[in-house]
């Protein structure tokens, strides 16, 4: 037998169950919870009604009624507002959806000079070999470029025309721009304490030229070994070896011809015969001459040594087959792109 209190509820329970199912906001929701279970709720007015019932097995029969429908109601509604949250965050997470197909935007990306990349590769070879890298001043005075170097003042590259020099002097000396990093073997020997000296040194260097072969600033790379018995053997091995790393070729032909600079006797300079049968003069060469010793205060009775002199330019040039040289600087964006390289690669 049901009493009639039953049969509301029942009917009112269908009635919540398919408002609840069908409220598609959770505002709406909040709605229903409101008229149903709030303090002015329907199921508060059902309590109240309670107190005027006097029969006390019948109240508590039909409070267990009252509270097991508001039980319910709650569970319900509580279910419907989760599965609101999740279908609301669905469709958020359905319209911010990221196309991670696109491509992604190009990034700009700096790139190294193929003469910074000439550069280190030569500081590698010489490296492996023992070499330390050093430097020295661009701003140099005439002692440390001709002087030492046993180039006499009536030296045509003293001439302002192929040296550019500086208005202001140092310790009463002419200051100039380097005409060359041999400058830098000057400064290494003059501080040092031990030996065997076996330095590279690259670096900028500064001529009054300017034409298809040469620019008024290129690159050398220095290099000085200094120790008792050094030869001319030693330094024909060293370049053989530098020259085959270099043009990652075993069978390089290398011709050393008979030349002069005032800084070394004998004096070379290298050829290479690279992918033809042309001769293509690479470095400047020879054994440190003695007055070169005298000047920087190395006893030559007892020490001797080598020097060479490597153009970057050129030696990129014939590696990376450019013809002209001034395209290292003009700073052509197509040029810049085909022949830079990464920072990652080597
Ligand atoms: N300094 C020379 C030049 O600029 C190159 C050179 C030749 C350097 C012979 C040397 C050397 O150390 O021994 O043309």
């Amino acid at each position: 037998m049901y009493n009639k209190l039953e049969v509301e509820i029942a009917l009112l329970e269908s009635k919540a169950i398919s408002e609840i199912k069908t409220i598609v906001s959770l505002q709406g929701l909040e709605k229903i919870k409101l008229d149903y279970l709030g303090k002015k709720g329907i199921i508060r007015s059902y309590f109240h009604n309670l107190k005027k019932i006097e029969n006390v097995e019948e109240k508590r029969k039909l409070g267990a009624i009252i509270n097991a429908f508001y039980d319910k109601l709650t569970a319900i509604i509580q279910e419907r507002a989760s599965r609101l949250k999740t279908e609301e965050i669905n469709l958020k997470l359905q319209n911010e959806t990221v196309d991670i197909t696109l491509p992604v935007r190009p990034e700009k990306v700096g790139k190294i000079h193929l003469l910074t990349k000439v550069i280190s590769e030569i500081k590698f070879i010489f490296a492996h070999m023992g070499f330390k890298i050093v430097d020295g001043p661009d701003i140099e005075d005439e002692f440390h470029v001709f002087d030492a170097l046993n180039t006499p003042s009536h030296h045509p590259a003293r001439e302002t025309q192929d040296t550019f020099y500086l208005t202001d002097k140092m310790n009463n000396q002419k200051m100039l721009l380097r005409t060359h990093t041999s400058s830098v073997q000057i400064r290494i020997m003059e501080k040092a304490k031990h030996f065997p000296i076996k330095i590279v040194a690259p670096g900028r260097v500064y001529r009054n030229d300017f034409d298809a072969t040469h620019t008024p600033m290129f690159h050398q790379v220095e290099g000085l070994y200094v120790d008792k018995n050094v030869n001319m053997g030693q330094l024909k091995f060293t370049i053989h070896c530098f020259l085959k790393k270099f043009f990652a070729s075993k069978d390089l032909k290398i011709r050393f011809r008979n030349s002069f600079f005032p800084f070394t006797e004998p004096s070379a300079e290298v050829d290479i015969n690279y992918k033809g049968n042309k001769w293509i003069e690479v470095l400047g060469c020879g054994i440190v001459h003695p007055n070169v010793f005298k000047n920087v205060g190395i006893d030559n009775t007892q020490y001797s040594g080598f020097a060479f002199g490597i153009g970057v330019e050129r030696l990129a040039m014939i590696k990376y087959q450019i013809d002209d040289l001034r395209n290292f600087y003009d700073n052509k964006i197509n040029w810049l792109n085909h022949y830079s390289v990464h920072f990652a690669s080597k």
